[in-house]
């Protein structure tokens, strides 16, 4: 398949160029596009073939939902009849945004985008391009990362471009995401709602808005209730190591003396966040085998950061 390739500048963004993506979306086809946290592969959440298609072109495992992305807060009730009034509290506070929630399914929602599950993953993304392309379809759009299936999610249109160029309709080349790390998941379908997945929202933001959050539940031999989480993620080839600071550094690098390794720095945690993807990617290009990153307080943001940090290097 060709894929057919649209820059936008995305702090300028020609809006009319949209046009032919919201078409595709329409009609059943594939549109990656720039969300503030990484990038999408969407497709018409009501469609279930096109559905069937996103899974295939990542080669997504079948068990492993996805979000459902809308561009203003009257298309939720379409998706869940069942909104609390913690979920209805979080939105108002935090849409458009970083935080997915978890709801009820209604009936509209197609059992592929939910793997078969009774609830429902929705966000609204805070990105021109992708509200806008949501807008003109005038559908909620479902979409996962738009990387292959065990890559580490892409954060610029040419991260996209290596992954699925050829597998998909149209690539929506937006430059670089704003944050760098997928979205804050938080299930809302239990009286005490769950952080399943961490992410730039943090539990101390969610407690301010609705009390007491449980979660994000470290512990690995339970069985994950956000499917999503059980797979290997994130991962470049290269072996990543978890440094706890400098003589670890250099006692792995003594250990390791044989491996061609690349320390990654960064100078706070939005500059880590922003391009920890990104060069992972980059060492796998450049033929490293061994990546080190010295860890970081493993609270606030740095929690959802050490969190893809611990599933890179299988920790
Ligand atoms: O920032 C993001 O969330 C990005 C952008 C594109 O919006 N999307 C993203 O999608 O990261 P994906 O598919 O890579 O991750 C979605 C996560 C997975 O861990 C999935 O298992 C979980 O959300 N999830 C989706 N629906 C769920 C549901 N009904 N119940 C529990 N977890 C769910
Ligand atoms: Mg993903």
């Amino acid at each position: 398949m060709k894929t057919k390739i649209i820059k936008i500048n995305p702090l300028f963004p020609k809006l009319n160029k949209l046009k032919e993506a919201a078409k595709v979306i329409v009609n059943g086809g594939l549109v990656a596009f720039p969300t503030e946290t990484v990038y999408g592969l969407g497709a018409n959440a009501f469609n279930k073939n096109a559905i069937k298609k996103i899974f295939l072109a990542k080669g997504r495992p079948g068990d492993n939902p996805l979000i459902v992305h809308i561009y203003k807060k009257e298309q939720l009730f379409d998706l869940s009849e069942d909104v609390p009034s913690k979920a209805q509290k979080l939105i108002n506070y935090f849409w458009p945004g970083p935080l997915t929630i978890i709801l009820k399914k209604s009936s509209l929602v197609p059992d592929e985008v939910t793997a078969g599950l009774q609830t429902v993953a929705i966000r609204m993304p805070k990105n021109k391009i992708a509200l806008n392309l949501i807008k003109m379809a005038d559908l909620p759009i479902a979409a996962p990362s738009a990387n292959l299936s065990g890559k580490p999610s892409p954060t610029t249109g040419k991260h996209v471009i290596d992954d699925l160029n050829g597998k998909i309709d149209l690539i929506i080349d937006g430059g670089k995401v704003n944050i760098g790390l997928e979205s804050t998941v938080v299930d809302l379908t239990s009286d005490i709602p769950e952080i399943l997945r961490p992410g730039k929202i943090t539990k101390k933001q969610l407690e301010k808005i609705i009390g007491k959050v449980n979660g994000p539940n470290k512990n690995k031999t339970e069985k994950p209730k956000s499917p999503g989480m059980k797979y290997r993620h994130y991962s470049p080839k290269a072996k990543v190591l978890i440094a706890k600071n400098n003589q670890d550094v250099e006692k792995i690098c003594k250990k390791y003396n044989n491996e061609k390794i690349k320390q990654l720095k960064y100078i706070n945690k939005s500059h880590m966040a922003k391009n920890l993807f990104k060069d992972f990617r980059l060492a796998d290009k450049k033929g490293y085998t061994l990546i080190i990153v010295k860890e970081i307080k493993d609270q606030d943001f740095g929690n959802a950061i050490m969190d893809r940090l611990r599933k890179a290097s299988n920790s």
